[in-house]
């Protein structure tokens, strides 16, 4: 089997994010996801460019400002600084953090706006219908939700405001057709199938023009020749994508990242970037993204998270008490990428006890405390193998075609399955083969053992590095794997025998809860 051939350059995006609150764990979550599938990449030998940054404009933010006593732009400085500092204690590695507030993103987004109305399908009009803040969302007539006392909201609750503005309309309803068929003609287009079903039919019941432009308040990009207008702000934000890629020189050095291969997103903006972007995208002649990815929410002990229930979770707190890569790890593994999921702090601590102390942690401790009592810390060669041994080994050297495979489904759970499954075979290999015991009777056999161990080991740790880098970096170090041997690549070259190993520490500790 051959490892599958991705193309040589990735581009991944994040949702930029609103700053009208503090980071949550759900957005922690999103860049998160976004930075397993950026890592993987670059250690698979892709040249990547990793995009997030936030979005600053619109009325939501704009009241929420005032609601402080702020001017827009400070507000949006404070807020935008904590989610780059959620990004550096959550170990994200983005290339590129775009602010919408910055020059060089309004340039890009005054370029596409001038390029669309240039191939005429932007007109002057007038809005009138509801509009949701809280959603930055045009809602029509149809989508209204009735309350039980009588009055309307969006469908994802939020209240709506009647809006009466002249407002200038991008042409939606022609591009039915060609959306239709970019679904049709490209499936992976929308991932997974619950979203993309939902988006397909949406599009198929017909498309609305859209208002792209806002008279009733001022804090947005500026539309081109009409200042009175500021531009809607998902136009604006999804413009964003563009601006990192140095859009509109197309000389700039990161032009070659476009088209994105993912825009990784959560399920309710899943229709800004499958239904609006490519469209924008189509009306300038602008390449399409290769696909969009919409992944789950989560709810915390069974509900929705909120400041009124105040149970809106920190990441930095629970990194701070569980460790960042047990956390990663956890919003990883408890559930497939693209569905709902609860976050419990029973199953926390109980996959962080049992996954990586026991299974994963265990197993490394094992290995390496026999490495160095045993053989003076002296990595052994390898030596006559066994069936026993192939078996294990072989497990170990088909890991990286076979998550491969998974990755590029963006099936990022059952890839962590696939690891946590050569974990498990190690660790009845070990048992089974009970190097202790050969110490006195067979330690030729004891070391060609440990040396099976050692390798399963470091693949399994190569492997994991996308997931949690920090630890795993630590657990490669101690397998006395050097910064130059951590690609997956470099899985084809045995380790040579005799290096000496550091001292082996313990990387996963158990989590006692205390005592209420
Ligand atoms: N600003 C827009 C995105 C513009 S992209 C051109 C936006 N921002 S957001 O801050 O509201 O959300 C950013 C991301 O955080 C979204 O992908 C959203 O799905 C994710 N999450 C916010 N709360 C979440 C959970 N409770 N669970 C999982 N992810 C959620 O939308």
């Amino acid at each position: 089997m051959k490892r599958v051939d991705m193309t040589r350059r990735f581009t991944i995006t994040t949702p930029i994010f609103y700053v009208n609150g503090a980071p949550h764990i759900g957005h922690a979550y999103t860049s998160i996801a976004a930075d397993v599938l950026a890592r993987f990449h670059r250690l698979n030998g892709e040249e990547v460019l990793f995009v997030s940054g936030t979005d600053e404009h619109g009325q939501k933010v704009e009241q929420t400002a005032v609601a402080k006593g702020m001017e827009p732009q400070a507000y949006a400085d404070e807020v935008s600084a904590s989610f780059r500092q959620m990004q550096k204690d959550m170990a994200i590695s983005t290339d590129e953090f775009i602010r919408t507030t910055e020059e060089r993103h309004k340039g890009a987004a005054k370029a596409l706006w001038e390029k669309v109305t240039a191939n005429g399908h932007i007109y002057l009009g007038a809005y009138e219908g509801w509009y949701s803040t809280r959603d930055e969302a045009f809602i029509g007539e149809d989508e209204l939700v009735k309350k039980p006392d009588g009055t309307f909201v969006a469908p994802s609750g939020a209240p709506v405001e009647r809006v009466k503005e002249p407002s200038y309309f991008f042409r939606l309803s022609d591009f039915q057709d060609r959306l239709l068929k970019l679904y049709e003609d490209n499936p992976d287009f929308i991932g997974p199938v619950g979203p993309r079903r939902e988006i397909e039919s949406f599009v198929r019941q017909g498309l609305r023009d859209l208002s792209v432009s806002r008279t009733s308040f001022k804090w947005g990009v500026p539309v081109p020749n009409d200042p009175d207008h500021v531009m809607y702000v998902w136009f604006d934000a999804l413009a964003n994508y563009l601006t990192a890629v140095g859009y509109p020189d197309l000389d700039d050095p990161r032009a070659k990242f476009w088209p994105a291969n993912i825009h990784v997103v959560g399920k309710e903006i899943a229709r800004f970037h499958c239904v609006y972007w490519p469209a924008f995208l189509m009306a300038a002649g602008i390449d399409l993204p290769k696909s969009v990815f919409a992944h789950g929410w989560w709810t915390v002990e069974g509900e929705k998270m909120s400041k009124s229930l105040g149970n809106v979770l920190d990441p930095k707190a629970l990194a701070d008490e569980f460790g960042l890569d047990a956390l990663r790890f956890f919003l990883m593994r408890e559930v497939p990428f693209g569905g709902d999921s609860n976050f419990s702090r029973r199953s926390m601590i109980t996959r962080t006890n049992v996954e990586l102390a026991n299974d994963l942690g265990n197993l490394c401790q094992r290995t390496l405390s026999q490495v160095a009592r045993n053989l003076d810390g002296i990595l052994p060669a390898r030596g006559t193998l066994t069936e026993d041994d192939q078996a294990m080994l072989a497990m170990a050297t088909l890991l990286p075609t076979i998550m491969s495979e998974q990755i590029e489904r963006k099936a990022i759970t059952d890839a962590l399955e696939e690891v946590w499954k050569v974990i498990r075979a190690a660790n009845s290999y070990i048992d089974r083969q009970a190097p202790w015991a050969l110490k006195k009777t067979d330690p030729e056999r004891m070391a060609d053992v440990l040396r099976v161990l050692v390798d399963m080991i470091r693949g399994i740790a190569t492997m994991l590095q996308p997931f949690m880098p920090d630890t795993m970096a630590k657990m490669l170090t101690q397998l006395g794997v050097q910064d130059d041997e951590r690609t997956f690549a470099a899985l084809e070259t045995l380790l040579p025998a005799g290096r000496t190993l550091p001292k082996p520490e313990g990387l996963f500790p158990r989590f006692v809860e205390e005592e209420a």
